[in-house]
């Protein structure tokens, strides 16, 4: 049954134009996705969605950098030494295998925060080997994750790396922003784009990419004030969340008592979980599906001091991480000011520091996927999606009821009309009306707007409700605000 319906949402992903792999005439590269026409839309929904939250609500700043980056970025941050995975290879076929899913797989258990050793134990006691052909496996290695490549020619080229995380892009700008920013803080700074990570074995597919969207949000803070206003909280504080931290104890609490009992020690990251969790409530996600989970120690970043997630328990997947919250303090500034001489401290307040970073790291196809599996409906021999109406992929579809008599034209003009109103919408004749209701369904569409004879009489039409499919009746006049206030 699990399986079955992500096979019906690949398919109508595929066959609709919402999401598909890359590169099929060359039989397709595990780990890259391509977003079709629809799937495309719904993104830049979702992205919009977060640029409301961080930069409307949140006041937060937007900026967008380069993907390629010389190698000095990576070596400061610690990337260059740390940022890998356990890989572990077949010695009689070579596949290669991200260790702690193997073992993960084969036993049936969680490996957050086993170590090296730990995993090279369990391959061995239990005599784990290669599951495509059975052979043994050979020795555990840290394998890096960044994609290598070379900037420019010659004498003066450099070795690059495609960015794993939008963040240090945005911190090298720091004084930068702080300048532009108006020197306050706290200064947030919101940078979505593509991040790039050489995964070893991605088989999950658009769960783990080896391009994807980030939107990262670094929230700079005074070291001694990792607070929001009382009056900001309140808007979170009840919300009743599903907790494990890093001990594996279990909660279910609000997030106010969270704080109250210090099993999330930083009210500002409860903050940010509690904003997190409304946003993915906002673009679709089922709420009684999300968890949140704190890092264990010898599991948490390199960069991080305190990391919360939001899980969503998929049917397919099991546990996928959407957001980590993770208090960075200094580490990467200060790891910047170290090797580039840059001095990336400020004065604020009477006191002279470097700030401390908050970051809120989304996914974007993560989210994306979550988001089709919590909306997917079948009922009644209809399968569709059933979207929130700032998430679907066009507001409506326009379909004259037969092609002839001037209905065409009257469609054509209501079109027009929704057109000039930058409303997103397309326009439908082909089939009957029921294939087309059926086919404006299976892509999430809210609104089928039908011209038919008593259109040419009395300028109304008839707007059918996805959801409910009722119908009624609305004056060409009224559609856009009808539409609008849905
Ligand atoms: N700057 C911090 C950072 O990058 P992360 O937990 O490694 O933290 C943040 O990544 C988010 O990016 C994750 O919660 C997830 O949604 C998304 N993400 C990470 N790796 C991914 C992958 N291989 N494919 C798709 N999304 C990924």
């Amino acid at each position: 049954m699990r399986k079955m319906n992500y096979q019906k949402i690949l398919e109508i992903a595929k066959r609709r134009g919402i999401v598909y792999p890359s590169f099929e005439p060359y039989g397709g590269v595990s780990g890259f996705y391509d977003y079709g026409p629809v799937g495309k839309r719904i993104k830049e929904n979702i992205e919009n969605l977060i640029r409301e939250v961080f930069i409307i609500k949140e006041g937060c700043f937007e900026v967008e950098a380069p993907t390629l980056t010389p190698e000095k970025v990576w070596i400061a941050s610690g990337h260059v030494k740390s940022f890998s995975d356990l890989m572990v290879e077949c010695l009689n076929c070579g596949e290669a295998y991200r260790a702690d899913h193997l073992v993960e797989k084969h036993l049936n258990i969680s490996c957050d925060g086993k170590s090296k050793e730990d995993i090279e134990k369990l391959i061995k006691e239990k005599e784990i080997k290669c599951p495509k052909c059975k052979g043994s496996l050979g020795e555990i290695f840290h394998y890096n994750l960044m994609f290598k490549t070379q900037i420019g020619p010659g004498k003066d080229k450099l070795t690059g790396y495609l960015r794993p995380e939008t963040a240090q892009t945005t911190y090298l700008a720091f004084n930068r922003l702080w300048e532009v920013c108006r020197k306050r803080l706290p200064l947030g700074v919101l940078q979505i784009g593509h991040s790039f990570r050489n995964e070893i074995s991605p088989r999950q597919g658009m769960i783990r990419l080896r391009e994807f969207s980030q939107a990262e949000i670094q929230f700079f803070v005074d070291p001694e004030n990792k607070f929001v206003s009382e009056k900001k909280f309140s808007e979170v504080k009840d919300i009743k969340v599903k907790l494990l931290d890093k001990e594996e104890r279990e909660y279910e609490l609000s997030l106010e008592e969270a704080v109250k009992k210090k099993i999330i020690s930083l009210q500002i990251i409860a903050y940010f979980l509690g904003l997190s969790l409304k946003l993915f409530e906002d673009i679709g996600i089922n709420p009684k599906k999300l968890k949140l989970r704190q890092h264990k120690d010898e599991e948490r970043a390199f960069y991080s001091t305190d990391t919360w997630d939001i899980e969503f328990h998929s049917e397919n997947f099991g546990r996928v991480e959407l957001v980590g919250i993770s208090d960075r303090t200094d580490y990467d500034l200060s790891a910047h000011k170290n090797l580039s001489g840059e001095d990336f401290s400020v004065t604020y307040n009477g006191k002279k520091f470097i700030p401390h970073v908050i970051e809120i790291a989304y996914g974007i196809d993560r989210p994306f996927y979550c988001v089709l599996e919590s909306s997917y409906i079948e009922e009644d021999k209809r399968r569709y999606f059933k979207f929130p109406v700032r998430i679907a992929p066009y507001l409506a579809g326009v379909f004259p009821l037969v092609n002839k008599d001037k209905l065409p034209e009257k469609a054509q003009e209501v079109f027009k009309i929704l057109k000039e109103e930058k409303i997103y919408c397309f326009y439908d004749d082909s089939g009957s009306i029921g294939k087309r209701y059926a086919r404006a369904d299976e892509v999430g569409v809210p609104f089928s707007i039908t011209i038919d004879y008593d259109t040419l009489k009395d300028n109304t039409v008839t707007i059918r409700n996805r959801d409910t499919r009722e119908q009624i009746r609305v004056d060409i006049k009224q559609i856009c605000s009808y539409l609008r206030k849905s």
